[in-house]
Order: structure tokens, then sequence, then C-alpha cells
């Protein structure tokens, strides 16, 4: 039997799931030989939230981040995780936008490129997949997994099938919130592996103390891969820490081999980290909480959420917040909760619980309920589509959401030569998706470094300084009384939202 192999997220989800995405280039760079001479099978460090991070919070530019990467750990293959047509943001971009996107990142180095849809509809992924694969590189197709009516195991089997036949060399079973019990692990791998006949990644996060009975259960059904992290940037809301999965597979047949001085070693390094990311960190993602088998929201967003809640005075309302969660999915037709749905499904559950369920919608909400951002995978309650249709005057769409849109790269490489910025592939995808943020990143520097910005030395990671968001959240505004008509401009999980408040 093969030993199972493991991919290390510690640079990307890891620090996401635990500390809102904050850790800098500088604070990775010292980890990032020992950890490419580990024979992890891939390094997760690139993509998700890790790209808005960058750019937003710490002065960083992207690109620049992955190759320093690559050139500090050139031998393991590094992945990245990509939101299929949304790219790293949360609306969709045209066509000549993701092949862009993927073309400059190739360029950059990556080798192994994770790609979903929120709400698992492959159209969304066929253009990142064909081009990854004309790009040379690795395209793991992933499957959201969640629970509810509709996501069924002959389900996601087909979904697996549909990606093989896209050109997908893997499969990726994503769990993002955690709710994978051991027995549905041990069936779906069992039966992609069967059914599908591609290799299978297991990517799961032990928010409700889940994963790493999971990951067991997964190995034994054959599972070809699945992804730990380094404590304490593991566990709670992350993915379960190495050297844990490793105790637990002492003995197996399927154990892996790894030197265990040198994970202590990593394991003391992120612990300095962790320690200069105290701003950003919280025990309440560290515990096991079952709480998120009901909500069923994401590690990363469970972070976040916490902190945006906390920034808008709402904390007394986290729990009346996460209860609306599981309502709002449900009458969007059951979509898993991932970037950008989870951010959605926040928003409005936050609105409902503020103004009045259903009584402020949030466009974005509207726009899922409107098929704008794929086939939600159950039906949309027929009431709230009626309320959404009145309201905005639109009947969904049928058809791909990108075929909607028009070609912008001639139109951005214009923009960006008319501000006498770069104007290649990394600056237009950039300023596609960031654009304050990839003005800003391009501005004349100030004499002394920004908040946030400061150069930590290598080896020794400077202790960052939190940097304010830069859109107010839930600003002032949303103090006062609600009126008809008014707007009002939310901030969760790092999305900023409109919203008009409207009496019914
Ligand atoms: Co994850």
């Amino acid at each position: 039997m093969k030993p199972v192999q493991f991919n290390n997220t510690v640079l990307r989800d890891g620090h996401q799931s635990l500390a809102a995405t904050r850790m800098t280039t500088a604070q990775m760079l010292p980890a990032a030989p020992i950890l490419d001479e580990m024979g992890f099978a891939g390094l997760e460090t690139w993509g998700g939230a890790t790209i808005d991070a960058c750019l937003r919070f710490l002065g960083e530019n992207p690109f620049d981040r992955l190759r320093a990467l690559k050139k500090a750990a050139p031998k393991t293959p590094q992945l990245m995780l990509l939101r299929g047509q949304n790219i790293v943001q949360y609306t969709s971009f045209p066509d000549d936008v993701v092949e862009a996107f993927i073309r400059a990142d190739a360029a950059a180095g990556q080798d192994i490129f994770r790609i979903f849809d929120a709400l698992n509809d492959p159209r969304n992924l066929a253009t990142a997949i064909k081009t990854v694969k004309a790009c040379g590189k690795h395209a793991r197709g992933e499957i959201c997994y969640t629970t509810s009516p509709v996501h069924t195991v002959e389900n996601f089997i087909k979904l697996g099938r549909e990606l093989r036949e896209m050109g997908c060399d893997s499969i990726g079973i994503k769990d993002m919130s955690g709710v994978i019990v051991p027995k549905v692990a041990y069936e779906l791998t069992k039966q992609l592996k069967e059914k599908v006949g591609l290799p299978v990644t297991l990517h799961t996060h032990d928010t409700a103390g889940l994963g790493a009975a999971a990951y067991l259960a997964a190995i034994e059904a054959g599972v070809d891969i699945v992804e730990t992290s380094i404590s304490p940037f593991a566990n709670g809301t992350g993915q379960p820490d190495t050297l844990r999965m490793l105790a637990l597979l002492e003995g197996h047949p399927r154990c892996p081999s790894f030197d265990l001085q040198k994970l202590a070693q990593l394991r003391e390094y992120f612990t300095d980290v962790y320690k200069q990311l105290s701003k950003f960190t919280s025990p309440d993602n560290e515990r096991v909480d079952s709480d998120t088998l009901i909500y069923q929201v994401p590690g990363g967003m469970l972070s976040n959420f916490r902190n945006q809640l906390k920034e808008q005075n709402m904390s007394d309302k986290f729990t009346e917040v996460m209860a609306e969660i599981p309502r709002v999915r449900a009458a969007l037709g059951f979509i898993p909760l991932v970037t950008p749905t989870s951010q959605i499904v926040g928003t409005q559950a936050m609105l409902n619980v503020k103004f009045g369920r259903w009584k402020t919608i949030a466009p974005a909400a509207a726009d899922i309920a409107l098929n704008k951002y794929g086939r939600p995978p159950g039906v949309v309650d027929a009431e709230l589509l009626k309320l959404i249709k009145e309201r905005t005057g639109q009947t969904p769409v049928e058809g791909r959401p990108a075929d909607a849109l028009t070609p912008r790269m001639p139109k951005l490489r214009e923009e960006l030569a008319a501000k006498g910025l770069p104007t290649d592939d990394e600056a237009c995808v950039l300023w596609a998706m960031f654009p304050q943020e990839f003005a800003k990143l391009h501005a004349p520097k100030p004499a002394t470094p920004a908040p946030g910005n400061a150069e930590p030395q290598l080896g020794k990671a400077a202790t960052p300084t939190p940097t304010p968001t830069p859109a107010p959240a839930a600003s002032p505004a949303a103090a006062q009384p609600a009126g008809p008509g008014k707007r009002y401009r939310l901030t969760i999980a790092g999305q900023t939202t409109e919203a008009v408040v409207e009496e019914l």
C-alpha cells in the first residue's frame, strides 16, 4: 500500500483560517526552505484571500510573494486556490481576465491550481481548467463539500466525472467548513477513486474536531493526498496539524515518513510568528466548535467574521447572526458556503438580524437568486424569488454567467497606460480585481513606512501593526435608524457591500 502524501497549508489556509490572512512574506521566507525539505507533496502558498490581504493590509505585491517563495522553496510544487470565474474576488470576471491571471500566475511559478466554484457549477470552472492545461500546469478540480438534501454522494460523483471530462488532472474534495464525517469521507473517496479514476485529495478543516478522523477514514479508502498544517496555524478552524496526523497514523501501513525534528523546528518558528500576529488570532478559532456543523461556516470565514462583528460592535449578535445563516442558505437553494457565497450569506444574515428578515436584500444575495453566480444546487425559495423579482424588476438568467461579460483586457491596459502604471498581465489582473489597492501599491512611498508596511527582518519577523480596514465597517450611517431608500455600506469578512434599506 502506498503511503498517503501530505500537502502543507501553513502558508495559505493555515494563517487565513487562524490569523485573518495576515502572515507576511517576510514571516514566511525563513520557514520556506525547511518546508521544502520535508517531502510534502505540495505547499499551498497562494490564492484564496492571500492576494487581497497582500494588497489591502500588507502593502505587498502578491506576485512578488509567489516568486520569493518559489525561490526559497524550489523543489516542492506550490498550490494556489482559485475561485473559478471569480479568480480571487467575489464576482465573475470575463474569460480574457481569467486567462490572463492564470498565464501570469503560471509564469510566476505556480504549479498546481485548485479550482472551485462556490455553487459547484462546472460552467464557472471551464475557462480556468482549459487555461491551466494550456499553460502545462496541474488542474485540480475541487468539489465543494457541504450537506443538504441536494448534496448526495451520487451528485458529487457526477460532478467528479464532469471535472474529469473537462480535463482536470486530479479531484479535490474541498470541505471548507470541516463538516465531512468519517463515514462520508470514506464513501466519497472510495467512489471517486473507483468511478472517476483520478487522484483524490481531501482538504478539510478541524473546526468541529472531525478533521483528523475524516482524513484517517479517507486514507483507509485510498485517498492520495490529505492537507495538513503546522501548529499553531493548525487545528481549530485550520487544517489538522501534521504531527498530530502522523501520530494518528502510527503503525498504519500508509503512514508517511517525516523528519520529526524538523517538524518540531517549524512548530517552534511558527509559534513565534503566531504570537506576533496576536491581534488577528482568537482562542475561539483554536477550540473545537461543533456549532459549525449547524452553521456550516468555513474556518476562514469564522475567523474573519468574529473580527468584523467585533469591529461593528455586533459581537453580542454573533449567535443570532450565525443562527440566521442556515435559513438564508436554504432560501438561496442550499448553496455551499465558501467564498464568495459565505460572505454573501453572512452579510445577508447580518442584514436580516439588523433590519428584520428580507427587509433589506443585499444586491449580491439577489444576484444569487437570479442565477448571476451560476445555478444554485437546489431551488430558490419561491417567496424570496418573487420578492427579488419585484424589487429588482429582473428575472433569473439562463446560460453561463460569464457569457454576458465583455472582454476587458484591452481596456484595462489602456487605463493603466493612461495612469503611467505597468500594463503587463500581472498589473492588468490586479487592477481589474483590486483597483484602489493596486494604485496604492504603486503610489510614491512615504519616507516613513506606513503602518503594517514595515519591512520585518528575516528570521525575526516584525510585529505587524494592524491596518484599519479602508472601507468603513458598517459605517456610522448604519447606526442610524433604517429609513426607506437609505444606502448602507457593510463590510463582512473583507467584502464591502452596499445595501439599500426599503420599508416593506
Ligand atoms: Co480550506
